[in-house]
């Protein structure tokens, strides 16, 4: 029996790797005070349809529940997040600063960087319509991947604004019912052969494509840069015109990170979303807004490419498997004994392992070793003194069972 395709085992290696790009991300998305929420894995689907674009909706894991509700599994949180904000609104001092980290689900075609269920960083910023907020945004997103060790040379985030587009569409007289559409088309472009793009762009495809040839100015995206440059992160970012996003409900600024060398799919994305809450509320709730999502899927791809982040990584894990105590069984008739002291030591927040069932004193020893034990407490013959080895200097003292604490406490230390 094989998982479904798309989805994943996580086998101790993968989930150490996994829970190690968690921390990463709390711990970051915290420098910034943020503060982590969640919703429902489950939604009815009407959230989605509602300004999520036709994209992620023709992709959704969706069906009738028992009660009839047209339901679907997630495949990102912003919707929920702005259903959340317009129902919480006044609970709350703005500018809200909001991380999350769970798992979503596209029905995808598989493929590298892509699978159908992926897990995603989102931090989102509500209730605040100034620069300073993208700027603020942006950063936090570079210092999360610097945070793993990426540099300047690894990544770049593309920055863009949905408004260049959106002003030229209507200086071209396009009407706002094939906005989302075209917008998508020049999204897509670079990704899609150039005649599906010109299929899709019509009379349009040349204009486009000399925008995207000469690059495009955004006063507000200078801006954005220079906002950047002051904490000296520009060397971070560039602007691309070409970055449009897939998901209709963006506003204006909206950005994408790479790996430098473009080998892999986009490793986060976001932008300002100023119209959803708005729009889902029926206009009860109106407030500016802005995020991103970071996926574990395609960041982890670059941590094995990147031999001094993976390195880095695999350092982490190895010292965070490490157990503090090994306990060494000699003769079962002190397991009794041994278990009593096992116990304290749990107790006291040490991490102790020891055999379940009886097993030779050499293999013990090893067993310590390989679990990087930093003491080894053999009960035996001496009982009810004890022998300690700090496993680090290979020094071996005889302690009785009353002061053998206070002995473990001084090692480890
Ligand atoms: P998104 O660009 O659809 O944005 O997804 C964000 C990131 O999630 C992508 O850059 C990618 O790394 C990862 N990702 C998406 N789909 C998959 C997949 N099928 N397999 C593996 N990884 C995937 C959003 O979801 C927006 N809601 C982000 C946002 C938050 N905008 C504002 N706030």
């Amino acid at each position: 029996m094989q998982p479904l395709p798309g989805f994943r085992d996580f086998l101790p290696d993968d989930c150490a790797v996994r829970n190690l790009i968690f921390a990463r991300w709390r711990e970051v998305a915290r420098r910034y005070a943020f503060v982590e929420w969640d919703g429902p894995p489950l939604e009815a689907t009407e959230l989605y349809r509602k300004k999520s674009g036709t994209e992620i909706v023709d992709q959704l894991f969706n069906f009738t529940d028992k009660g009839e509700r047209e339901v679907a599994m997630r495949p990102e949180l912003t919707p929920t997040l702005a259903r959340v904000v317009a129902a919480h609104e006044r609970e709350f001092k703005k500018p809200l600063k909001w991380f999350s980290i769970g798992q979503f689900f596209r029905y995808e075609k598989q493929q590298r960087g892509r699978l159908r269920e992926h897990f995603q960083l989102n931090c989102d910023v509500i209730g605040e319509a100034n620069l300073a907020a993208d700027i603020e945004l942006v950063a936090l997103c570079i210092d999360i991947l610097r945070a793993f060790g990426f540099t300047d040379k690894d990544f770049v985030v593309r920055v863009s604004d949905r408004d260049f587009w959106t002003n030229f569409l209507r200086e071209k007289d396009i009407s706002g019912d094939r906005w989302d559409e075209l917008l998508q088309a020049i999204d897509k472009f670079g990704r899609e052969p150039r005649e599906k793009t010109v299929e899709k762009l019509g009379k349009l495809a040349d204009p486009v494509f000399a925008i995207l040839k000469s690059g495009g100015k955004s006063e507000r995206l200078d801006r954005l840069v220079d906002g950047l440059r002051a904490r000296g992160l520009a060397d971070f970012v560039s602007i691309d015109v070409g970055i449009v996003r897939g998901l209709a409900y963006y506003t204006g600024m909206v950005f994408e990170v790479f790996d430098r060398a473009a080998k892999f799919r986009a490793i986060a994305g976001g932008g300002r979303y100023d119209n959803l809450i708005g729009v889902l509320s029926d206009g009860a709730v109106s407030m500016p807004a802005l995020g991103f999502a970071m996926g574990d899927v395609v960041l982890g791809e670059l941590i094995n490419e990147t031999a001094h982040v993976r390195e880095k990584l695999e350092n982490s894990i190895a010292n965070s498997r490490k157990i503090d105590i090994y306990v060494v069984i000699a003769k079962e008739q002190c397991r009794a004994d041994a278990l009593g002291q096992i116990q304290q030591l749990r107790d006291r927040g040490y991490l102790v392992d020891y055999p379940l069932t009886s097993e030779k004193v050499g293999k013990q020893f090893q067993l310590a070793e390989q679990l990087g034990a930093r003491v080894a407490v053999l009960f035996g013959d001496e009982w009810p003194q004890l022998k300690l080895k700090d496993m680090s200097s290979g020094e071996q003292q005889l302690v009785s069972k009353d002061d053998f604490m206070s002995h473990v406490e001084t090692i480890l230390r």
